[in-house]
């Protein structure tokens, strides 16, 4: 095995865990999510949310890869040594590719509307369109077999040629992209109620369930319980600051979730259509709008329609290429196997389960999972259970686990921080936990 590779500097860092946080739950979950909860309201809980609990955490994640330079089955033996711990991580390992599974899914629907905005600017598009693409046969598995090619070609080239080269072109890209689409979005006649949706605070829509999805929301969007941040931390050089680099991350997703906000939201309203959730929002409404707006500047709809798929491609491909790494560097790490051969693993191994989740929304819909389909039960085994068992697993092992002073080097002293993680943050988890499971 070769000397282990690390990105080149700390911006390169900090671009590439942006990249893994920014993508399709900035850009279709947190507006809807925005809306439903009471706008204002609900950021300012985020905003708390983020700061009491996620950011702890991302700093567990942190310290766990940087200071044992090592992704995490590999980090955990080095902390926790002769403990059955090392195996309880694997499912820290297993969490994002079964996340990349689906996630790949849609990165492969985001293809198809890219194409569509490309050459026929969803011309002849109705209501249905999206359930009948989605729930073909070839088309969503031929779209989703790209998307997750060009993932693993990306980690492939490695964290230097591939990971971090591809961020640093793509973020900085992401965010002029995301931004242009806000200004054109925010001149509609008609976007002010957008506008309104997104920020009037009403703290009558706040329950005890707002603060359960702010923070769920918060955990998927900074990526975190899933062994992500950690791998990437562990590219980190010694010298570099954790403190900083996680609040860059979180600055710049949250940050990307508010333009696409502003980008997504004044258009809906401009058209006069009530806001759907997920999926739905992206796919079904955006493209009836642009069609509409196509009607009074085709041409400028048209470009405006090409640079949104193509923000919603990009920002999922660096999302995908985290999760990917994960498998290939436990692979490389633990099982000695060339970088190549690893992500050929990975890659079948995701694709087989992709590819049924791509099915279930067709000749596979019959299949019921606790009553969801198979994309849905991965999507709220993960994001209900599995993250939030990663997450609690980490402050576990960084607070309880860690030694105290070893842990107090790598945070720069800063006591503080060391009650948010040991206490405040592992409470936190657990309070969402049971209000998921019961509320
Ligand atoms: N944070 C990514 C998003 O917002 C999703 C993600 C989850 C990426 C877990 C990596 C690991 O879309």
């Amino acid at each position: 095995m070769g000397k282990r590779e690390n990105f080149t500097s700390q911006r390169a860092a900090i671009l590439a865990m942006a990249g893994s946080a920014i993508g399709l739950g900035n850009i279709w979950r947190f507006p809807y999510i925005v809306g439903q909860n009471g706008g204002a309201a609900f950021i300012l809980i985020y905003i708390i949310c983020g700061l009491l609990i996620s950011l702890p955490i991302f700093l567990c994640e942190s310290v766990l890869g940087r200071s044992t330079q090592s992704s995490t089955f590999g980090a955990v033996e080095k902390v926790a040594p002769d403990s059955p711990l090392k195996w309880m991580s694997l499912i820290t390992v297993i969490t994002p590719l079964i996340i990349l599974s689906f996630y790949s899914v849609v990165g492969g629907w985001s293809i198809d509307y890219f194409v569509q905005s490309l050459f026929n600017g969803f011309e002849g598009n109705t209501a249905d369109t999206f359930a009948t693409l989605s729930s073909a046969v070839w088309k969503p598995l031929l779209t989703f077999t790209i998307f997750l090619g060009i993932t693993a070609l990306i980690v492939i080239a490695g964290v230097k040629s591939g990971i971090e080269r591809f961020n640093n072109i793509s973020m900085p890209v992401l965010f002029i992209l995301i931004l242009v689409v806000a200004l054109y979005s925010l001149t509609l006649p008609g976007s002010e109620a957008g506008v309104e949706y997104l920020l009037k605070p009403d703290f009558s829509k706040v329950t005890p369930e707002t603060v359960a999805d702010a923070l769920g929301q918060s955990f998927f969007s900074l990526s975190l319980g899933v062994g992500t941040i950690l791998t990437y931390s562990s590219y980190m050089k010694r010298d570099s600051k954790l403190i900083a680099s996680s609040l860059g991350t979180a600055g710049f997703d949250f940050l990307f979730a508010m333009i696409a906000g502003f980008a997504i939201m004044p258009a809906v309203f401009a058209a006069g259509i009530e806001p759907g959730a997920g999926p739905g929002l992206i796919f079904e409404t955006l493209p009836s709008i642009f069609v509409q707006m196509g009607a009074i500047s085709p041409i400028l709809s048209r470009i405006v329609s090409v640079l949104f798929f193509l923000t919603i491609v990009v920002a999922a491909l660096t999302s995908s290429i985290s999760m990917f790494e994960v498998g290939v560097a436990y692979l490389v790490e633990q099982k000695h196997l060339s970088r190549r051969a690893s992500v050929a693993l990975i890659f079948a191994g995701t694709w087989m389960v992709g590819a049924l989740c791509s099915l279930s929304f067709g000749p596979l819909s019959n299949i019921r999972l606790f009553g969801d389909n198979i994309f849905g039960f991965f999507d709220s085994l993960t994001a209900n259970f599995l993250m939030m068992f990663g997450s609690l697993f980490f402050t576990y092992l960084a607070g309880w686990k860690m030694d105290r002073s070893k842990l107090l080097a790598e945070l720069g002293g800063k006591r503080v921080i060391l009650f948010f993680i040991k206490y405040i943050a592992p409470v936190g988890i657990l309070v969402i936990f049971f209000t998921n499971l019961f509320v």
